[in-house]
């Protein structure tokens, strides 16, 4: 039985990360094989990428930048994310391409369609493509309190202006509205333990679709 890859995608507090596990902690004890993973990151090679990116200080050109994401990405699906899809396994990523769509295309890039075309084109050729998308959503005042509390380091994204958060946020509402097949928008102003339950519904029923007889 071929793998299934589900991502979360959504801004910083949104509760991406605690759902994730959360819906892997679910799988497993369903007896499912799960690789819980992240971007930029999830190798050691796109770990030392996202350093470089999130808390480097480089200011690289939007293309550079976008092409570092990239190569973090390549590394990640062929290291990664496609052997785990190959043996049958459940992958949980927190974060892919919908992310570069929407903080360097939406977000740094606002909307240049010549900058979505090139994101669009990288991503067609990553060879991976999520069976289900969650796009969590929560008031950006509310993902502040959050972030605030949490206490973390901010990385180059995080720090950027408020103008910077509304595009990112249009950006995922336009990527939800686009592929409805595929994302999920989750109202994630919540607790955690409700908006978990809706995930875990939707994936059973995936995967119940998915085993029926040969
Ligand atoms: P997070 O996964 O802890 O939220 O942090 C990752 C940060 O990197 C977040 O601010 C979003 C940003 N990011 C991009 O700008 N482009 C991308 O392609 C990805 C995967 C993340």
């Amino acid at each position: 039985m071929p793998g299934l890859f589900i991502t979360f995608e959504g801004g910083e507090g949104a509760g991406k990360s605690t759902q994730a596990r959360l819906l892997e902690a679910h799988l497993r004890a369903a007896g499912h094989d799960v690789a819980r993973t992240r971007e930029p990151g999830g190798t050691p090679g796109a770990e030392a990428l996202r350093d470089f990116l999130l808390f480097g200080g480089h200011d690289l050109s939007l293309r550079a930048e976008i092409m570092v994401h990239f190569a973090a990405r390549c590394d990640h699906v062929d290291r990664l994310i496609r052997p785990a899809l190959d043996r049958g396994q459940v992958v949980i990523c927190d974060r892919f391409v919908d992310s570069t769509l929407a903080y360097q295309g939406y977000g740094l890039g606002q909307g240049d369609p010549q900058i979505l075309d090139l994101i669009q084109a990288l991503g067609a050729r990553m060879g991976v493509v999520p069976d289900m998308t969650f796009v969590l959503g929560l008031p950006r005042t509310r993902a502040l309190a959050r972030l605030t509390a949490r206490g973390q380091r901010s990385d180059r994204y995080e720090a950027a202006d408020e103008a910077f958060h509304a595009r990112v946020a249009d950006g995922f509402d336009a990527i939800a509205r686009a592929a409805p097949g595929r994302c999920l928008p989750i109202p994630a102003d919540r607790p955690a333990d409700a908006v978990a339950r809706d995930i875990a519904a939707r994936v059973d029923a995936c995967l119940a679709s998915r085993s029926g007889p040969a």
